[in-house]
């Protein structure tokens, strides 16, 4: 891990209901210009009441990153779970790498979510992106419970690759979760910047079953 000068400064935020924080409620880190589009504005309206967070972590002032979280049926995954909270998405930037922050969110969420019996999220395996590789997911503390293996129908159309369902039990005796398999093949519609996105042209499932 890099030493950190005695003065750097790291606060989590929670930006859920902080309008100066809107654009990364809609944008995330991602280099993408603020949009409030109709399908993120849909999704928070319904999840928020329901408990959904998002949180930022600022380290020297700058946003470098962050965690999105909700009770599993409010969460942007088809994953049904007694009392378990379903983690959307984490995200560092690589500049900020080796402190840990990835694990840092994770305890901060697990703070603030002390009655949950555990935590769920998924992980992807042979994807083209870099996005939630199932290494880092078990690197932060989730173990795999369930999978499929899929293509998309738009992108890299034959490329296989795995889905899973990642778990992290709190409560003695939790109940591992479960997925709506046949829903996440239509994809989310929670996050663009997320790699199971069905954008809003596609009416059909956009992920294909390879098993
Ligand atoms: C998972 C993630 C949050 C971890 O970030 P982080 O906390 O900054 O990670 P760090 O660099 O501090 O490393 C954390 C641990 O992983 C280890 N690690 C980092 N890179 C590694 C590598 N290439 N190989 C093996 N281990 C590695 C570190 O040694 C450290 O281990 P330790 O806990 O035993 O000390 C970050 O990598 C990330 O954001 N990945 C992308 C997640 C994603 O796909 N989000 C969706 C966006 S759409």
């Amino acid at each position: 891990m890099k030493k950190m000068k005695s003065n750097s400064q790291i606060r989590i935020v929670d930006i859920t209901e902080k309008q100066e924080y809107e654009n990364y409620l809609y944008r995330c880190l991602a280099p993408m210009p603020f949009r409030r589009y109709a399908r993120r504005q849909e999704y928070l309206q319904k999840a928020i009441p329901k408990g959904f967070r998002k949180k930022l972590l600022i380290f020297d002032g700058n946003v470098v990153g962050t965690i999105e979280y909700a009770p599993a049926e409010a969460s942007g995954y088809p994953i049904t779970g007694n009392n378990v909270i379903a983690m959307n998405c984490i995200w560092v930037l690589r500049k900020a790498k080796g402190h840990n922050f990835g694990k840092l969110l994770m305890k901060d969420m697990m703070k603030n979510e002390k009655n949950a019996s555990g935590f769920a999220t998924i992980a992807l395996e042979d994807h083209w992106s870099p996005w939630f590789e199932k290494w880092q997911m078990e690197k932060l503390g989730f173990k795999p419970i369930d999978s499929i293996s899929v293509t998309h129908k738009t992108k890299h159309e034959d490329q296989v690759f795995t889905i899973y369902l990642m778990w992290m039990p709190k409560k003695k005796n939790a109940k591992p979760p479960t997925m709506n398999w046949q829903k996440l093949l239509q994809g989310e519609t929670f996050c663009m910047a997320h790699p199971l996105y069905r954008p809003q042209t596609w009416k059909d499932s956009i992920l294909e079953l390879k098993q």
